[in-house]
């Protein structure tokens, strides 16, 4: 494979650049060249300049996904990690951080270890976080030290948060001691048990007042404060308030990031589609929290978009919304719910581009595994061609994910990932990507 894509947009949040129109190189998976007029002799040159007034194709670096729900071991019909890593390529990730709530949980270096086993095997680079807590039941704190030696990217308890502050702030401070950032799910359980007197499965209880996430974080940003070190990164947060409580901790300087989610940024509670797709753990909110997401992840208050793909079985998704499982899947239709319904389109999307990959390597660090995600001359391909304009309907059947439970079945959404390739290899090519890029593939088996 020798071929130079002419006529592209170039971003690469991490080095600066936004640069149109550009040249890429691609030689043997590896990326050979970013300039102006590339010509070099017997060298296929696929011209994808776009029609006068249309957008041009973009070039960045593989996506980072800081949340994703790969459920091996444990919960394989809903996804495994072959499965969710088709799925993390078509949406454009080429390095994806699989949660620890997995059947059983990665909750001791032992099983730290097999999870990384396991992720060896995927297309693309699937890093592990483990446990803060033993069992994710709040009390006893893994082996963070142990843990981390055994290749744990970070800590997160992520679908549980009955931890302590007592017990978060032990965790930051034994996360800090390896250079680890924790990740927490900020929501208050005992707020949430008391909304839901009627069933004793926190998880899947369906009333989650604002409240219950903004207390949740005050919290963690005490741990911090008491741990006195460490990093703390809040995920998914979905509520204005949450959004005022981070601002306030990071103007005292606190070493706090957060994540949002895609349909956070471009869902609202009462939105269409059946009930149960729709139901998520932290709930879909109201337009005013969607807006104050928005805002705080244009100005980077916000650091990253992560997905919380979080596959279900049907049977877990029936029609009784109070007794489903929360969650949807989100790695394919990520970039384009952002860019459609996410307010990240137009003049947004280079910051859209550095909160999906530059972001995402501020929050976990060097010492997480991550590669750092960036198009360099001379390193192997690991990158995304996307169609920003190209409309396309979320169809079951095109997807790739093991599980469906998606709200945006049969919903027309704009922005296409065309090629995800991740380490030198063309790891997905979509069937609207022009002919000419179909010689990538030669590199998939390399
Ligand atoms: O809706 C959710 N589902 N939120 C979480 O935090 C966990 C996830 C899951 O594991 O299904």
């Amino acid at each position: 494979m020798n071929l130079v894509l002419r006529g592209v947009r170039v971003i690469d949040p991490m080095a600066g650049v936004d640069r149109h129109p550009a040249d890429v190189w691609l030689r043997d998976g590896v990326l050979a060249a970013i300039d102006d007029n590339i010509a070099p002799d017997a060298v296929a040159v696929i011209d994808l300049a776009p029609a006068p007034g249309h957008e041009p194709l973009l070039v960045c670096p593989g996506f980072v996904d800081l949340h994703a729900h790969l459920r091996e071991p444990g919960g394989e019909p809903a996804e495994t990690i072959l499965s969710g890593a088709a799925a993390a390529a078509a949406g454009g990730f080429t390095q994806v951080l699989a949660m620890a709530n997995t059947r059983p949980p990665v909750d001791d270096p032992g099983r730290v270890a097999a999870a990384a086993a396991r992720a060896a095997a995927a297309p693309l680079r699937v890093l592990n976080a483990a446990a803060v807590t033993r069992g994710l039941q709040g009390t006893a704190l893994v082996d963070v030290a142990g843990c981390a030696a055994a290749g744990a990217a970070a800590f997160t308890d992520d679908g549980r948060n009955s931890a302590s502050t007592q017990v978060l702030s032990a965790a930051l401070r034994d996360a800090a001691g390896c250079d680890r950032a924790v990740l927490v799910h900020p929501e208050d359980e005992v707020m949430v048990r008391i909304a839901n007197p009627e069933t004793d499965d926190v998880a899947r209880g369906p009333l989650r007042p604002a409240a219950c996430e903004v207390s949740a974080v005050d919290s963690a940003l005490a741990a911090l404060s008491l741990a006195g070190r460490g990093r703390l990164h809040l995920q998914h947060l979905s509520v204005a308030g949450a959004v005022r409580s981070l601002r306030a901790a990071r103007d005292t300087g606190a070493a706090v990031t957060a994540e949002v989610t895609p349909h956070h940024l471009g869902m609202s509670a009462g939105g269409t589609g059946p009930a149960s797709l729709r139901k998520v753990n932290p709930p879909l909110r109201d337009d005013a929290d969607r807006a104050a997401l928005q805002t705080a992840l244009r100005e980077g208050l916000i650091d990253a978009v992560a997905t919380d793909h979080a596959p279900h079985v049907d049977a877990d998704k029936g029609d009784d919304f109070d007794a489903a499982a929360p969650g949807m899947i989100g790695l394919e239709t990520a970039l384009a719910v952002c860019l459609t319904h996410g307010g990240m389109n137009g003049h947004w999307v280079p910051v859209l581009i550095d909160r999906l990959t530059a972001g995402p390597w501020r929050v976990l660090g060097s010492t997480s595994g991550l590669h750092p995600p960036r198009l360099r001359a001379g390193e192997p391909a690991d990158l995304v061609i996307v169609d920003p304009a190209q409309d396309w309907v979320v169809e079951a059947a095109g997807l790739c994910s093991r599980s469906r439970n998606t709200p945006l079945l049969g919903s027309r959404l704009r922005g296409r990932v065309l090629v995800t390739m991740a380490g030198g290899r063309c790891v997905h090519l979509d069937r609207a990507a022009p002919s000419g890029l179909a010689s990538l593939l030669e590199t998939a088996h390399a």
